[in-house]
């Protein structure tokens, strides 16, 4: 019924992924597997909403009508059974957008803010380029898996730390936060006075029998101490459509932020992105399901391609997104030597660990989300490099 099998040519479509290849790596000649879209087509119910709303020729300011906020409540009911009101709903053009409006809404220059790498690395450039001071508090890795490190968390905070980036489910470690994980994090954050920004926007992109737990849903007392950022732009493809929502339960929290985002300008959104996000929380489930289908397959794949002899990459098989987090650090290589052998030898484009700050050096992101021929191609790249 979908066809993730077809290769859609994207050179010279203006994609980032394809088309910033010459910038980034040096040549053209290399399997892009690094920023976090997908090579599938949007799904057509999609396509065929944007057409339809296109065809009126007519695209002036528009207003979010009460069918675009009814989807979203369906979807976080249907997708989190997690019960939430339209007063709660706000608009971004993106997650990233709608952390550095929290930042500035909710922060003074100079106040600390917590991010735990290695961690979606926009968060870091958020905090210091608004003049807030970055404080690391890094995941623990131990038995092949990661976790909060809550002991390091306590001694982190002070007076000045006001706010803590979370990223739920992790990005690029692929963990999907318990309930009790979440919890202790929470009352931690609250006895101190910290607000949580969660960032939840591949919480759509779960693999059974994990299940995404909303930081927000867990209790009105975590809820008006939350804002939550999701968007239906990795799940469905539609990142460069720029339309994300933000759920704040705290009135008081809510209108900060609204004025920031009114005083910008930046509410209207775009007439595309609102047609699509309302189209796929309306309508994506049947075509998600099929997805993590695929994705799991490409998934086994490369778990497959891990364990045969000779090869030393290790990778915990994730339990949320397409992001795979490998672990080269057997070969014993420099960063910029493992690099050179991906970019040069591989012809593979990942994103290298360390720019996810600490505990990412000797790591790469490899994204999956890609038709199999493709993926089996940079494999068997992989392995004539990589291999014993
Ligand atoms: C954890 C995380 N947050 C945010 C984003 C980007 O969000 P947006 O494009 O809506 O700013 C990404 C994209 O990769 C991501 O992985």
């Amino acid at each position: 019924m979908w066809d993730f099998d077809e290769i859609v040519q994207r050179d010279k479509t203006d994609s980032v992924k394809y088309d910033l290849r010459t910038k980034l790596y040096g040549s053209k000649n290399i399997i892009p597997m690094w920023v976090a879209d997908m090579d599938f087509k949007t799904p057509k119910f999609i396509v065929d909403d944007i057409k339809k709303r296109a065809e009126h020729e007519i695209y002036g300011y528009t207003i979010r009508n009460d069918s675009f906020f009814k989807s979203v409540i369906h979807w976080m009911n249907y997708k989190h059974n997690w019960q939430i009101k339209k007063s709660w709903i706000s608009f971004s053009p993106g997650v990233v957008p709608a952390i550095a409006l929290s930042i500035l809404a909710y922060t003074k220059p100079g106040d600390k803010i917590i991010a735990q790498p290695p961690v979606y690395f926009p968060f870091f450039s958020s905090i210091k380029n608004n003049g807030r001071q970055l404080i690391y508090n890094q995941l623990k890795y131990d038995n092949g898996n990661y976790h909060f490190d809550f002991e390091d968390l306590k001694k982190k905070i002070d007076s000045r730390t006001k706010m803590i980036l979370i990223c739920n489910p992790h990005n690029p470690v692929g963990r999907v936060w318990l309930e009790e994980e979440l919890t202790k994090l929470a009352e931690i954050c609250l006895k101190n006075d910290i607000l949580m920004i969660s960032d939840e926007i591949h919480s759509d992109l779960i693999f059974e029998p994990n299940k995404h737990i909303p930081l927000a849903s867990l209790s009105k007392e975590i809820a008006d101490n939350t804002i939550s950022t999701f968007a239906p732009s990795k799940t469905f493809n539609v990142a460069g459509l720029s339309s994300s929502v933000i759920i704040i339960s705290n009135p008081k929290l809510k209108v900060a932020f609204d004025n920031y985002v009114n005083d910008l300008h930046i509410g209207f959104g775009n007439i595309f992105g609102n047609v699509a996000l309302e189209s796929a929380y309306f309508k994506g489930a049947e075509w998600l399901n099929a997805l993590m289908d695929y994705l799991e397959g490409n998934i086994a794949l490369v778990k497959k391609f891990i364990d045969k002899p000779g090869i030393k990459i290790k990778m915990h098989v994730p339990q949320s997104t397409y992001l795979l987090w490998l672990d080269f650090r057997e070969y014993g290589l420099k960063d910029k030597e493992l690099k050179k052998m991906l970019v040069q030898d591989a012809k593979i484009g990942l994103s290298p660990g360390e720019l996810f700050g600490p505990g990412g050096e000797g790591f790469q992101r490899m994204n999956i989300a890609c038709p199999r021929e493709v993926l089996i191609k940079a494999l068997n790249n992989l392995e004539k490099v990589f291999g014993s």
